[in-house]
């Protein structure tokens, strides 16, 4: 058993803190009001919200809950579909109830439902498209429908929602969401993404038809003294020991990443055949770098000189950024430049800004160019 966990939803004994932002979550889904949860990726909003859902669940047998991550989605007709087969599926666990109703949920579109033979089998639905294009109000609407009918309350949790602004005709679709969603009373939506400008945007301009959809919970990350006890209780649990220090350490490394936290934690107590050390961590930490050099060398291909430059200036260079003393020593030319490099990794998500500072989001790509890719050159 290894005892730790990242790349996938911390849950059950994985899962740690947070204890504040499950109460609200909580609170917001039980009042079925609506929330979206905005941070960089791997900070933890997906085990955050299957965490706190699954404890809704375990309390309160009145309400259940769908997820659906919009990451693989690409065209609205494969939004609907998952929809309403979620939806469906929620409402009607056996096959027999399903058919029978849904010809009272449906007077407008005809779905298509097929199942595989094996019981408590997977259903697949499809519709005509033409028609679910010209009026998709039964589907977005199914929710609410079926909530009434079967009196249960629902929560709808949609990961990486920002995704939908790929969609052709984005604008359009997401006013027919909200348009629909907004009169759902049986229904809370949790939305819930990682690019942070774009969920930003989506939920705070004027311009967007998601405006003030709901609760905007901005996501920081698990504080130090918070993850110690995790690290020594989950090396405790195995046999073996860390110091609070050495547990420090760990977070510290990794800039309080969680997954990071999770990871060279793993590395670290692999290593470790007894009581971790210092040294230990150490060598852990440059093995995670290793592990990580390929993407981190890709990642900086894409990048053009003067972006690289603004990376350099953003590690090493004095305050404030763009003084003429720091475009010069940096080879940016003009503060035009620095500005034009700031907004594309912004885009490419590569730095963010939190409280009027830039930041790395993965700090230690950081630290790699830092420790190898500046010192080399
Ligand atoms: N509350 C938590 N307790 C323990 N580990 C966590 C927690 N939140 C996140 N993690 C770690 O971070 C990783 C990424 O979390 P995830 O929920 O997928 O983040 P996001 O959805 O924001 O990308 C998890 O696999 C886990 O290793
Ligand atoms: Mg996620």
């Amino acid at each position: 058993m290894t005892p730790f966990v990242f790349g996938k939803i911390a849950e059950f004994e994985n899962f740690t803190n947070r204890e504040d932002e499950t109460e609200l979550l909580q609170k917001l889904f039980k009042a079925l009001n609506n929330v979206i949860v905005i941070s960089p990726r791997r900070w933890g909003k997906s085990s955050l919200i299957k965490h706190a859902t699954n404890q809704l669940l375990g309390i309160d047998s009145e309400y259940r809950v769908i997820y659906i991550d919009v990451f693989n989605i690409r065209t609205e007709e494969e939004f609907y579909q998952e929809f309403a087969s979620k939806t469906l599926k929620v409402g009607y666990s056996k096959v027999e109830d399903l058919l029978v109703k849904s010809k009272t949920l449906f007077q407008k579109l005809i779905p298509k439902m097929s199942f595989s033979p094996i019981p408590e089998s997977e259903i697949s639905l499809s519709f005509d498209w033409e028609e679910v294009k010209k009026d998709p109000t039964e589907i977005l609407n199914l929710p609410q429908k079926i909530a009434d009918a079967e009196n249960f309350k629902l929560i709808i949790c949609i990961d990486e929602f920002q995704n939908l602004n790929t969609f052709d005709e984005n604008l359009a679709f997401q006013k027919k969401l909200r348009a629909n969603w907004q009169h759902h009373s049986k229904v809370g939506y949790c939305l819930y993404g990682s690019k942070e400008n774009m969920m930003q945007i989506i939920f705070n301009d004027k311009a967007q038809p998601f405006y003030r959809f709901g609760y905007v919970l901005n996501l920081e990350k698990i504080k130090a003294d918070k993850w110690l006890s995790f690290i020594q209780r989950r090396f405790n649990e195995t046999g073996k020991a860390i110091g609070k220090d050495d547990s420090r350490l760990i977070t510290e490394l990794v800039h309080l990443l969680p997954y990071y936290v999770q990871q060279l934690s793993q590395i670290s107590w692999f290593y470790t055949e007894n009581i971790c050390t210092k040294e230990i961590i150490e060598k852990a930490f440059d093995d995670l770098i290793n592990q990580l050099e390929p993407f981190f060398i890709r990642e900086t291909e894409n990048l053009s000189n003067q972006q690289i430059s603004f990376l350099e200036l953003l590690l090493n260079g004095s305050l404030p950024i763009n003084s003429n003393e720091n475009i010069k020593k940096y080879g940016l030319n003009s503060t035009a430049n620095i500005a034009k490099a700031q907004k594309a990794l912004l885009e490419k998500q590569i730095i963010r800004k939190y409280s009027n500072k830039f930041e790395f989001i993965d700090p230690i790509y950081g630290v790699w160019l830092q420790k190898s890719y500046f010192k080399s050159r």
